[in-house]
């Protein structure tokens, strides 16, 4: 599969979730919603960083961007951690899960918006559909990791 094309529906399948997750006023559904696009995010950002980013690095016209891009995953990354060390039902769940939908709203946009028409002016559709398949395959195998974690 080509590349830009599994992360856009990755990117399409979190912003579905985001959705439901403004959509619900229940705080169990949210918590639920929650738990879903986490495991969703932390897929896609662990297959572009370790296939999809180090690709783009290489190219001079998208090493700025890129490293912007691995700092905003970072600081989702943070605030995925404050958010599950909260204590009990605190007040600070809801909109600190609002400011890190935002945060993603934003990467999402970049992405799509300016790195993706860069990257396919900077490879070929071959090149792009074997990232995309050494990502497809690293996806399945983080997932696997990621379920046998679940029961910890
Ligand atoms: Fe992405
Ligand atoms: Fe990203």
């Amino acid at each position: 599969m080509n590349a830009i094309q599994l992360l856009k529906e990755d990117h399409t399948k979190v912003k579905t979730l985001f959705n439901q997750f403004e959509a619900t006023d229940s705080d169990s559904e949210k918590e639920k919603i929650y738990e879903k696009f986490k495991k969703e995010i932390e897929v896609h950002t662990h297959i572009e960083e370790t296939i999809f980013y180090p690709a783009l690095k290489e190219k001079k016209e998208l090493e700025d961007i890129t490293l912007e891009g691995i700092e905003e995953h970072h600081v989702v990354d943070v605030l995925f951690r404050e958010i599950d060390n909260l204590v009990g039902d605190s007040e600070k769940f809801e909109p600190k899960a609002k400011v890190l939908i935002e945060n993603v709203e934003h990467h999402i946009q970049e992405e799509e918006g300016e790195m993706f028409p860069k990257v396919k002016e900077n490879f070929s559709d071959q090149e792009l559909e074997e990232m995309g398949s050494k990502m497809e395959a690293e996806k399945k195998s983080f997932q696997k990791s990621q379920s046998a974690g679940a029961g910890k």
